[in-house]
């Protein structure tokens, strides 16, 4: 249980939480394909205390069907075959990725985190930084939505140039909580304990494709007392965001 300071975390930790980025939409994504999966992973994720979840089906290139409507109708299909298995409260809302369709889904209306309709999840590649996307993230912000930054430590490219910048421009930061388990490799582990400790991070989310990766990463986290703290934080707001 214990080590060099650091804690597992306990079984419970999510009991009465809100997860606020999950692929749990089955068939839509690379997350969950099938209904009887994301089913499944409801009734584990319901043993856990967890109260709510927001699904956030990616938006992006490779999956040209996912629109606002198209989504909208899937979601209400899953969400009435989930009520009949489980009493977590499900929330629609999308992961937006930061390329040539981008805007497109703007003139739509996204799908946001919020009650208030102007959290929206974004996310860019991994490897590259695209020219542009300081700028078409900016352009959001003038029109009143606020990005929220889906798990910036994976993005290879990132340092603590760009975290400082777009904490600046009010840009707010997701936390893949399986990050600090090594489930996206060692410089994701680093990134993610060093913006904890920066206290930079505003909600976490497990970005669920599965319940596998979930359930081996999951006990793997260790943490101080001070970056436990920090996780209880963002779970308050993930809460206060959701309602
Ligand atoms: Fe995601």
């Amino acid at each position: 249980m214990f080590g060099l300071g650091k804690h597992y975390l306990p079984d419970d930790f999510f009991r009465g939480a809100c997860d606020i980025h999950s692929h749990l939409l089955p068939g839509v994504d690379d997350g969950f394909p099938t209904v009887e999966k994301s089913l499944h992973a409801l009734k584990k994720l319901e043993e856990r205390g967890i109260k709510k979840m927001v699904l956030t089906p990616h938006f992006m290139k490779d999956y040209p069907d996912n629109d606002r409507a198209n989504i909208m109708a899937k979601f209400e299909v899953f969400k009435a075959e989930a009520s009949k298995v489980c009493s977590i409260e499900l929330h629609l809302a999308a992961e937006y990725m930061l390329d040539a369709q981008f805007m497109e889904h703007y003139k739509q209306g996204f799908l946001t985190l919020d009650k208030d309709g102007n959290h929206v999840l974004c996310e860019t590649s991994y490897m590259m930084y695209e020219p542009g996307i300081t700028e078409m993230i900016y352009d959001i912000m003038c029109e009143n939505y606020q990005p929220v930054v889906a798990h910036p430590e994976r993005y290879e490219y990132a340092n603590r140039d760009n975290y400082f910048r777009w904490k600046d421009k009010r840009y707010e930061f997701q936390l893949n909580i399986l990050s600090l388990a090594g489930a996206y490799g060692e410089m994701a582990v680093a990134k993610a304990h060093y913006l904890l400790k920066e206290g930079m991070y505003d909600y976490v989310g497990s970005d669920m494709h599965g319940l596998g990766n979930f359930e081996r990463f999951f006990p793997e986290i260790r943490l101080n007392k001070k970056e436990m703290g920090e996780l209880e934080r963002l779970l308050g707001n993930n809460k206060k965001l959701v309602g």
